[in-house]
């Protein structure tokens, strides 16, 4: 296993926690034994439209240890910071009549998309929430980043970041190959060694497994659904196996339902996938979404940093980092 971010956190991202009790210290089920990280999902998406430098700027300010950006490529092959490769969900471009007949369908879906766009063309546009209930004044306000200005805004105050490249194949067949100008921008800010502060994830293993022969660079794999765990797999979903995925990824980007079933009990897959040495980010926690055994977002945290998760990705990240914080502060007395 590399020598990977969740090692190097310890000392970088949590020395501004609570001291644990000296006597009296909470023990980490992690796999370095460091207090679990805090993943920005988005940004701090729960406030401000996602993939924004303002979303990500207030993830930092409240804690985060680690941003996530989503990468999407445009026509002239800049990476862009968006969930999808559609455009209607997270940005304004319905508002723009200038760009009215370059909707299209592919699949079953009718919309505009990114790699139909020249990089100048996705600047004028601005970013909305996307999801329901949250905050909307901040609409219209926000450019689409570039990776590499978040790369920027990470390197300036001291975070680790964990891309994930989206649907490499859906790219590859239009032509567009993420791989070779991720590889480069990696090389060239020196992120491409095991002790960079950066984890590249993806849910495609053939691209994670041909990204390992280029980069040194901790990987994470990010599974929906595990043979292990479901009989009933959905076959357009791939998967791999914990066992299969140590030949190329250091980490395991979980569903979170993979971890905790719906009476609130542990599956044991934190622990068969730490007996591999693979370190366990689960997705996604959020103050507003109830999980199906009724726990509240306090409850549903403290369960997943009991068991051992190495790092959670979370749209509401002062909370994950006050409930974190909190179990640190409490030491083994308060559990
Ligand atoms: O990358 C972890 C998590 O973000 C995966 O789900 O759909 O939110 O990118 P998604
Ligand atoms: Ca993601």
């Amino acid at each position: 296993m590399r020598y990977s971010i969740w090692a190097l956190a310890v000392a970088a991202g949590l020395s501004a926690c609570a001291e644990p009790a000296a006597n009296d210290p909470y023990v980490w089920q992690t796999l370095n034994g460091a207090p679990t990280q805090v993943i920005a999902h988005r940004g701090a998406n729960g406030e401000l439209p996602e993939h924004t430098i303002e979303a990500y700027t207030l993830a930092i300010e409240q804690g985060a240890e680690i941003i996530e950006p989503d990468l999407v490529l445009t026509s002239d092959g800049i990476f862009v910071v968006r969930h999808d490769r559609w455009l209607s969900d997270s940005t304004d471009i319905a508002d723009h009549p200038e760009f009215a007949d370059r909707r299209r369908v592919v699949g079953d879906r009718d919309d505009w998309w990114v790699d139909d766009f020249t990089f100048e063309e996705i600047r004028t546009l601005r970013a909305r929430q996307v999801r329901e209930g949250r905050p909307t004044e901040f609409d219209g306000l926000y450019m689409i980043p570039t990776f590499e200005e978040v790369l920027d805004l990470a390197a300036a105050h001291d975070v680790a970041t964990e891309p994930e490249v989206k649907s490499p194949a859906a790219f590859i067949a239009t032509g567009l190959d993420p791989l070779p100008e991720l590889v480069r921008i990696l090389r060239l800010r020196g992120l491409d060694t095991a002790d960079a502060p950066i984890a590249i994830q993806c849910f495609e293993p053939d691209f994670l497994a041909r990204l390992n022969e280029e980069i040194d660079a901790p990987l994470l794999m990010l599974v929906f659904q595990m043979q292990e765990l479901e009989p009933g797999l959905d076959p357009l979903i791939p998967t791999v196996a914990l066992d299969d995925m140590v030949a190329f990824a250091d980490g395991v980007g979980p569903y979170k339902a993979l971890l905790v079933d719906t009476n609130g009990e542990d599956t044991g897959f934190i622990a068969r996938a730490h007996a591999l040495g693979l370190s366990v980010h689960p997705w996604t926690f959020r103050d507003d979404q109830p999980v199906a055994d009724g726990a509240d977002i306090e409850t549903e945290l403290r369960r997943i940093y009991a068991l051992g998760a190495d790092a959670v990705f979370t749209d509401f990240p002062a909370t994950a980092v006050r409930v974190r914080d909190a179990m640190i502060a409490e030491g083994a007395s308060g559990h």
